[in-house]
């Protein structure tokens, strides 16, 4: 496969079969997020891989979908604001260095056969009570994932390059 059908194939899943997902399956996954750039090579991030029913449905609190229910495992991904760089004006890069990690993960899912979906509409205040983060520790993205629970006909909705891209050549 090449990248740019890799890319192509990756979509929003929001529908998971029972199926539960093989554990080298996810280590896979988080290897791809190990493997991911980061400014100044902080890797401001952990990742918290979740399996387990019980915890699964806590998560489903922060973010109360019904499809968000059927996955059979989850990955939240925590940026640590201590850790991450800060440029001279103040920027903080962690949400562009965790946006990469959680990217290589969707996509690592794609090559596997797993379907996934980004999830940042959670709620923020529940997901650190659970697990009792510290301040400087964000939770940033859920990465919910699984099988597919039927062959998903999606669309890619894109701008045309000729919308997106400038060229000076
Ligand atoms: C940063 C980010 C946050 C997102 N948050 C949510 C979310 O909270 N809930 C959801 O259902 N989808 C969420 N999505 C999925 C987008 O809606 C989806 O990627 C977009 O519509 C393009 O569709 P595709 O992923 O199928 O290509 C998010 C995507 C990104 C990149």
């Amino acid at each position: 496969m090449t990248f740019v059908s890799l890319a192509a194939n990756r979509y929003s899943l929001r529908n998971f079969a029972t199926k539960k997902v093989e554990k080298e399956k996810i280590n896979y996954m988080l290897q791809a997020a190990q493997l991911a750039p980061s400014a100044v090579n902080k890797q401001p991030w952990k990742f918290i891989a979740v399996t387990q029913p019980a915890m699964l449905a806590k998560l489903h609190t922060c973010y109360p979908r019904d499809w968000f229910k059927t996955a059979q495992a989850c990955i939240v991904v925590v940026g640590n604001h201590e850790e991450s760089w800060k440029r001279l004006d103040g920027k903080d890069h962690c949400d562009i260095d965790i946006a990469i990690a959680v990217d290589h993960m969707a996509l690592a899912a794609t090559e596997q056969g797993l379907g996934s979906c980004w999830v940042c509409n959670f709620d923020l205040e529940k997901c650190r009570q659970l697990f009792n983060f510290a301040s400087h520790l964000e939770p940033i993205v859920l990465l919910p994932f699984g099988y597919p629970a039927n062959e998903a006909v999606h669309e890619k909705k894109r701008k045309e390059l000729d919308e997106i891209v400038t060229w000076y050549e």
